[in-house]
């Protein structure tokens, strides 16, 4: 039996029993709406759109070692070991948000924007990976 009905036939019921005065008949008359809203309800559940994870693709560090071997290791040295013009990034304690900004930003002589989306997100991770001290 649909849900409606049932909320119907229950108020059909409540109502029956216990219309013996204006007052009664007025507060059934709420709670068929009430219930009729919540049959409603039931009927069209309400879909969630897809969780809204933000538009920032989860990084993978392991692709992201070979987009850090062609577009930074040039200044940062290879595996962010430092030698180049750039800082060494190996162990040096930064985090996802403190490499997302110099990557979207630049630094210094550093160019923004060098890599995004997918392989931003891959390279902040491989970072972050590399510069986590290893004790
Ligand atoms: C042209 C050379 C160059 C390239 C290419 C380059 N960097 Fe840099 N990067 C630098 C320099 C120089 C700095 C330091 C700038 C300053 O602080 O003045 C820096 C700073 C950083 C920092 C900040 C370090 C800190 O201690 O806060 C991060 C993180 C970083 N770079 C990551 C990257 C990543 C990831 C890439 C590749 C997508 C990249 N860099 C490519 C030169 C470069």
């Amino acid at each position: 039996m649909p849900i409606a009905d049932v909320a119907q036939s229950y108020t059909d019921l409540v109502t029956t029993v216990f219309s013996s005065t204006i007052a009664a008949k007025a507060w059934f008359a709420t709670a068929a709406v009430v219930l009729g809203t919540f049959a409603l309800a039931k009927a069209h559940p309400f879909e969630p759109s897809a969780p809204s994870t933000s538009s920032a693709a989860t990084g993978d560090a392991t692709r992201g070692a070979v987009v850090f071997e062609r577009e930074c290791s040039g200044c940062h040295g290879p595996a962010g070991t430092g030698g180049g013009v750039g800082p060494t990034l190996a162990e040096a304690g930064l985090d996802t948000a403190t490499v997302t900004t110099a990557v979207e930003q630049g630094r210094g002589i550093m160019p923004a924007g060098l890599v995004s989306g997918q392989e931003e997100a891959d390279v902040v991770a491989y970072v972050v990976s590399i510069s986590t001290p290893s004790d």
